[in-house]
């Protein structure tokens, strides 16, 4: 028995990592700085700011900005623990891999499944979107693909149910019926992904130069809707500012959070990085940094045009325009989100065959995953799974299941790489010029100080904080002050360094955000990842 328990805990060590990760692979060294700020931007601006920002808005009213602020801390700090990571550990993986020596083996695994919502289950929503966007875009030069192909099958049905009369429920009635179902798919979204996986197959060089172009092609688009949208800006339009209290603008923690994700798929990449200790932290971090900014001056023109109420909707930013009466503006967006969209689509689809090849060089999966295609230099293998794993879901899942799901896991994952940071022993070296070190700044004292004054301050002036609005207890809130009182004791003993505790808290508050039911989802995947490490990657792996 415990035998078992220390093999689930075997850690692999930096050197091993580095040794075989680093040097054996023979991907192409092609990326600098620029690149990887730019492969940043281009997975993080995307479906969020283009589709799921609007019912952010709705549920939070202008205040959601409070809630991109909120994202914004939470994910700059764990920026930082990435980038403190991917210095220590300059090889594919991501949070993977950096999980693998801090905590061991099964949380590696864990994460690494986690992972898989974050790149493969978020580009079905960014497909959806893409779709979407696509649609409105080809309809706007007069050509029409009839609704039963941009559609998904459950929530056509679901609208038809509801006796709604829309495109989704017209996309049910007009559907040709095939052996007595109903024949709806999302084309556009389907064929998005065959592109892209085309093209990751074909190389990592190629995949930048189409990724560069599209992230100045869509700053360039969304700096126009700013500014063009900045004029119609009326600011009786955000009175109130939070119309549904901070539950509200919390409601929305699924769509923001989702916004930010993308920084992080910059560390995959280290193996494809001229100088990844260096440029890693750098790309992720000013990645971060520029989309912060564009995204709380996006929410801010959006509920500055219109009414927050008119914002649920999956096109929020071509709404406000059409809303306005501003038709040329419909086409520019049109095509900046299918551009954005891409992107995104691009940069995730080239992660997570990355993170596949880091499992399986460590026996963790098949070692068909780790293959680099001859000619290509890339994962050809994983590649193509990937793209099977994004495409055949699209038949049948909705955008909203998509999404929650996505957040969920990638949050988790955050919350181990914070953890990470804080378990492996403090990095002593001394600063290396140009090389990114975490600042250390004790938290002894500061994080149980600001714990106590918090707490109190919550409880005598919210006893609301652990109630919900019809009185039952809040019980994500609970856990939630729970874990921050035990961290807090964690800081005062272990001296913990300041910017991981932050980041460990920030995101743990963002989960109380997650409903019951994204929770059960979540709790039933990890079941089914467990079974699967049981059954191959417990025996197979190299540690074994
Ligand atoms: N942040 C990425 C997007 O919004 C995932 O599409």
């Amino acid at each position: 028995m415990g035998f078992i328990f220390n093999n689930l805990f075997r850690r692999k060590s930096v050197s091993a990592i580095t040794d075989d990760g680093g040097h054996s692979a023979g991907l192409h060294r092609v990326l600098t700085v620029r690149d990887l700020t730019f492969f940043g931007i281009a997975a993080i601006i995307g479906a969020g700011s283009f589709s799921s920002i609007g019912s952010a808005c709705f549920s939070g009213g202008p205040a959601v900005v409070f809630l991109f602020i909120i994202c914004a801390v939470a994910c700059g700090f764990t920026a930082m623990c990435y980038a403190d990571f991917a210095t220590r550990v300059p090889a594919s993986g991501s949070a993977y891999t950096y999980a693998y020596v801090s905590f061991g083996e099964l949380a590696a695994w864990i994460i690494g499944w986690a992972l898989l919502m974050e790149y493969s289950i978020g580009n079905i929503y960014v497909a959806f979107s893409w779709s979407g966007y696509f649609v409105n875009l080809i309809e706007s030069v007069g050509l029409h693909i009839p609704a039963w192909l941009t559609n998904n099958y459950s929530d056509a049905h679901q609208a038809f149910n509801n006796g709604l009369t829309s495109k989704l429920s017209n996309a049910w009635i007009t559907a040709p019926i095939i052996a007595g179902v109903r024949f709806i798919i999302d084309l556009p979204a389907i064929m998005i992904n065959i592109l892209v996986t085309w093209l990751v197959y074909v190389g990592t060089k190629e995949s930048r130069n189409v990724s560069n172009v599209m992230v100045i092609v869509k700053l360039a688009i969304i700096f126009l809707v700013i500014i063009v949208g900045a004029s119609y800006v009326d600011i009786d339009n955000w009175t109130p500012f939070m119309p549904n209290q901070f539950s509200g603008v919390m409601a929305g923690v699924s769509g923001v959070f989702f916004a930010y994700i993308g920084f992080d798929a910059v560390s995959t990449l280290a193996e494809e990085s001229k100088n990844p200790q260096r440029d890693l932290p750098r790309g992720m971090i000013y990645s971060l940094i520029i989309c912060t900014v564009v995204f709380i001056i996006l929410a801010l023109v959006l509920t500055g045009m219109v009414s927050y109420t008119t914002l649920n909707v999956s096109d929020p930013l071509a709404e406000v325009f059409a809303l306005k009466g501003i038709k040329w503006m419909l086409f520019i967006v049109s095509i900046a989100a299918v551009v954005a969209m891409t992107s995104v689509i691009l940069v995730f689809q080239m992660g997570q065959p990355r993170i596949w090849m880091a499992m399986s060089r460590d026996g963790l999966l098949p070692k068909k995953f780790a293959e680099i295609h001859p000619k290509y230099k890339t994962p050809g293998f994983s590649t193509i799974i990937t793209g099977l794993v994004v495409g055949i879901p699209i038949f049948f899942v909705t955008p909203k299941f998509v999404l929650d799901f996505t957040s969920i896991g990638t949050l988790f994952a955050f919350v181990l790489v914070c953890a990470g940071v804080l378990i492996l022993p403090r990095n002593m070296d001394a600063k290396e010029k140009g090389k990114f070190k975490m600042p250390y700044v004790n938290s002894k004292y500061i994080v149980p100080s600001i714990t106590i004054v918090s707490l109190i301050v919550i409880f005598y002036n919210h006893a609301s904080m652990i109630l919900n609005e019809d009185g039952s207890c809040n019980f994500p809130m609970i856990v939630f002050y729970l874990v921050w009182i035990t961290i807090a004791i964690f800081s005062y003993i272990k001296n913990f360094s300041l910017i991981p505790v932050l980041g460990l808290l920030s995101c743990c508050y963002l989960l109380t955000g997650m409903g019951w039911t994204n929770w059960i989802m979540f709790s039933v995947w990890l079941v089914i990842g467990l079974v699967v490490y049981f059954l191959y990657g417990y025996k197979k792996s190299k540690l074994a």
